[in-house]
């Protein structure tokens, strides 16, 4: 088996964390026999800088040429005053859309080794197992009229809200399929109460869960669903949501899981699927070897699963972070509380690795005997 993957390692701890989630893919593939290609290409903050552009014409053209896209993330302080599409965080946007996957999924799971360090009180953490799933080429992102006007003798900046059934029935679709293999359960969120766009997501949602009977839908206003995420996060099973509604509970569910850093996401739908953690390039962070590659290392797993099919690749490598969570290895932003050994980016990443290892092993030994 042959793959090739566009590695975008961005800005930031973006390279940091996507070296550590290499080293893991590559060590599957050793294991395997399987021939992953890496080639590396600029985006964001570093792309402008080298290129002039978050997204030059080669890097896209490699994506799109790639089997699978790993990103570690974009984005830089140095351009906090410039316009929205001359920003590092353009790129992204940019990408995501000529990808087109348009579902983005993102886990958020309470791993019992690290329950202790979610700011949440152990007891209400501990066993949630949530999946987000994220309309990712819609809503305030993308919609058309954008921008800043001083045409009528005052500023005024517009931004566009906008959905299609097709756009909302595809992503629902996508979650109600998640559901299905997961506790059955849906979670719309929305706020029908106040915006058309959301009365079109409930109606549309609600149709579409008729061709699911086995599974449950229920529909919570977006301001309540914050809150419900923090007071009872075991309630979730799946939780399907637009673009800036995703974007804001998926980090909100960092929590749940104890840190940012844990968590991962695959973009899906598309021809070329996208590989992210869900952080971003944390400047307070960055270059001092202490970013949790977790996310990143399960996104890798993810690019395994969905566009490889490799399942059972993509089970060690989350076994393995778990193997390695209870052995009491920890990045500084979950070591609070939860005891254990202090691990710099690069000793998490090759524990893991380590772990990977070992539990392939262990199989291959069961099945010799
Ligand atoms: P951030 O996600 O970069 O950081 C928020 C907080 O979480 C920081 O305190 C950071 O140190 C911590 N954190 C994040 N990832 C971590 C990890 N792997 N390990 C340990 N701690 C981690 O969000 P921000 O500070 O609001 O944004 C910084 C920049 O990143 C901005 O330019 C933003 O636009 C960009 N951003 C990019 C992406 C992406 O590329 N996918 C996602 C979010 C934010
Ligand atoms: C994320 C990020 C991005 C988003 C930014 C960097 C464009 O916050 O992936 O969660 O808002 O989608
Ligand atoms: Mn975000």
């Amino acid at each position: 088996m042959r793959l090739r993957i566009t590695v975008l390692p961005g800005d930031g701890i973006g390279p940091e964390v996507t070296a550590e989630a290499i080293r893991v893919l590559q060590t599957i593939a050793a294991i395997h026999g399987y021939r992953f290609e890496f080639a590396e290409h600029a985006i964001g903050g570093r792309a402008i800088r080298e290129f002039g552009s978050p997204l030059p014409t080669k890097t896209l053209d490699a994506c799109l040429a790639s089997d699978a896209v790993m990103l570690g993330a974009v984005g830089a302080p140095e351009f906090d005053r410039v316009p929205p599409n001359q920003r590092p965080e353009a790129g992204l946007l940019l990408l995501r859309r000529a990808l087109g996957g348009y579902a983005n999924l993102r886990p958020a799971i309470s791993f019992a080794p690290i329950a202790a360090c979610s700011p949440l009180r152990e007891e209400i953490a501990s066993g949630a197992d949530i999946l987000f799933v994220r309309e990712l080429l819609g809503g305030l992102y993308f919609g058309e009229p954008r921008g800043i006007s001083d045409a009528t003798g005052t500023t005024i900046a517009t931004n566009t809200m906008s959905y299609s059934i097709e756009e909302i029935e595809r992503v629902a679709r996508i979650a109600f399929d998640a559901a299905r293999k997961r506790r059955g359960k849906v979670t719309s969120v929305d706020k029908a109460n106040v915006l058309e766009t959301s009365q079109l997501w409930r109606q549309t949602v609600t149709r579409v869960s008729r061709d699911y009977p086995d599974v449950t839908l229920d529909h919570l206003l977006v301001d309540a669903c914050a809150m419900h995420l923090i007071v009872n996060p075991r309630r979730f099973d799946v939780v399907l949501t637009e673009n800036l509604f995703g974007d804001i509970l998926s980090d909100e569910a960092g929590v749940i899981a104890g840190s940012l850093g844990m968590l991962a996401s695959a973009t899906i739908g598309g021809d070329v699927g996208l590989y992210e953690p869900i952080h971003g390039s944390a400047p307070d962070i960055a270059g001092q070897g202490i970013a949790n590659p977790c996310g990143a290392i399960a996104s890798a797993a993810m690019m395994l699963r969905h566009s490889f099919n490799l399942e059972q690749e993509a089970c060690d490598i989350e076994l393995a972070i778990e193997h390695v969570l209870e052995a009491g290895y920890r990045t500084p932003d979950i070591a609070a509380g939860t005891g254990g050994y202090l691990a710099s980016t690069r000793e998490l990443g090759e524990l893991i690795c380590q772990a990977v290892t070992e539990i392939a092993d262990m199989r291959h030994a069961y099945h010799a005997v």
